[in-house]
């Protein structure tokens, strides 16, 4: 069993860290926001997860409202599995083996994903599988920026679904268009009050994009290691278990951190199952960096440093001190455009401009996040890439 799945996943590991064609790149943007034309699919709707509850009931309202979605994107993975190894023996495989995974996840995380299961009737190894997938697979863009006022402003892109199924007619990838219904906004409560919010995918438990209002903000990038993220799943799946699945830190850390200091010092800290770039934001002048994460420890913090001019920090997918695959940079357009913009000029509206440029958005970009921990607020629209645009 263990050694399919490191061969599936390595598979999709290869591919997605390998991107054939040079970018397909433009003018910065302006007068994108509020949100309008092609690019823009529409606003994503809010619900609550009430903490209170107990983890097998708290995502009943989500499934309930998105259950048709999570079907129908479920069954395009099966689709894909079946056309990677015919005759349905990998879902087989991941029906078997995943359900066996899930008592061996940290709390509250298994009981949740099997609430998400009987919630939606989809087989619960396969609803591991969904919460595996982003651990391995997301390309993104993230920034945070201070203005000159000192408030932090804090936005990224979500690109996913690479080589998982190529639509001709529409000229799309079938898993990001599938995925772009199951955006949601969740308001996470404990005695009736906000703890932390987010962007998530209905079916997901693990944190991607996330805020607690006056405290930090915090997004995570996916690292490409050949120490990679597919070597950590095997090793829990033989039994080492004293690492950290990277979105349930990010959950644990927006749950219960209760200061940019503290986020930080958990993020660089806790060992990890793969490679990650946190992206964490505080509420104080110079209170922004980009964690490099090994599976270990920290291996770089780069912070704001407004006596030095650097007045915000951006990542993608590769270390910031290396230059990008040169096939997929999608740092140094972004970077030109936050230079464009100018520290005088940085707002929710602006950073949305600098993300609706091709190619830091794209044909995988699934939502863009802002997000501004001084007023507590959190946007995310969906989003499309009308051809041209990166990649194909
Ligand atoms: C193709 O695009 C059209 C129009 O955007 C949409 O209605 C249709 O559902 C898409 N098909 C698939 C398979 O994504
Ligand atoms: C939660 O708070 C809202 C207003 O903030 C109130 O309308 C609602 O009744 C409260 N719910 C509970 C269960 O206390
Ligand atoms: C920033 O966070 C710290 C730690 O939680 C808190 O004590 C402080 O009041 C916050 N500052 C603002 C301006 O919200
Ligand atoms: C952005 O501005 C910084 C500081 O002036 C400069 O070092 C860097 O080369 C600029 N980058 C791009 C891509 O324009």
């Amino acid at each position: 069993m263990a050694r399919y799945f490191y061969l599936i996943l390595a598979a999709f590991c290869a591919a997605a860290s390998s991107q054939f064609i040079p970018p397909y790149t433009e003018d910065c943007r302006t007068g994108m926001y509020p949100p309008n034309g092609p690019t823009f699919k529409g606003a994503v709707s809010w619900y609550t997860v009430n903490l209170d509850l107990p983890p097998k009931e708290r995502w009943n309202g989500v499934i309930a409202d998105k259950k048709t979605q999570l079907v129908t994107m479920i069954q395009a993975i099966r689709d894909l599995a079946d056309a990677f190894v015919p005759g349905g023996k990998l879902i087989e495989l991941v029906d078997v083996a995943l359900p066996l995974m899930v008592d061996t996840l940290p709390y509250p995380f298994g009981d949740e994903i099997k609430g998400i299961a009987t919630a939606s009737g989809v087989p619960l190894g396969e609803v591991v599988l969904f919460n595996i997938f982003y651990e391995v697979f997301t390309v993104c863009t993230s920034v945070v920026a201070e203005d000159t006022k000192g408030n932090l402003v804090h936005g990224r892109n979500l690109d996913f679904g690479l080589f998982m199924g190529w639509d001709a007619k529409n000229k799309s990838w079938v898993v990001s268009e599938l995925l772009k219904p199951l955006v949601v906004n969740v308001d996470f409560r404990r005695n009736n009050k906000t703890v932390f919010k987010s962007t998530n995918f209905a079916g997901y438990v693990g944190m991607l994009t996330g805020i607690k209002p006056n405290v930090f903000t915090l997004t995570m990038n996916e690292r490409f290691s050949l120490d990679g993220g597919y070597i950590g799943i095997l090793e829990w799946i033989l039994g080492k278990r004293d690492e950290m699945w990277m979105s349930f830190l990010t959950r644990s850390v927006l749950e219960n951190a209760t200061s940019y200091e503290e986020a930080k010092f958990r993020l660089a800290q806790t060992k990890l199952l793969a490679p990650a770039y946190f992206i964490l934001g505080g509420n104080a002048t110079g209170q922004a960096c980009i964690i490099t994460r090994s599976r270990i420890t920290s291996l770089d913090i780069l912070e704001i440093d407004l006596k030095l001019g650097r007045w915000f920090v951006l990542e993608t997918n590769y270390d910031h001190w290396k230059e990008p695959l040169f096939l997929d940079d999608r740092r140094t357009p972004a970077v030109k455009c936050m230079n464009a913009t100018s520290q005088a000029k940085i707002s929710m509206k602006t950073i949305y401009d600098v993300l609706s440029t091709k190619p830091v958005l794209n044909k995988l970009t699934t939502y863009t996040t802002l997000m501004q921990v001084s007023s507590g607020t959190l946007e995310s629209y969906i989003r499309d890439c009308p051809s041209p645009c990166m990649p194909w």
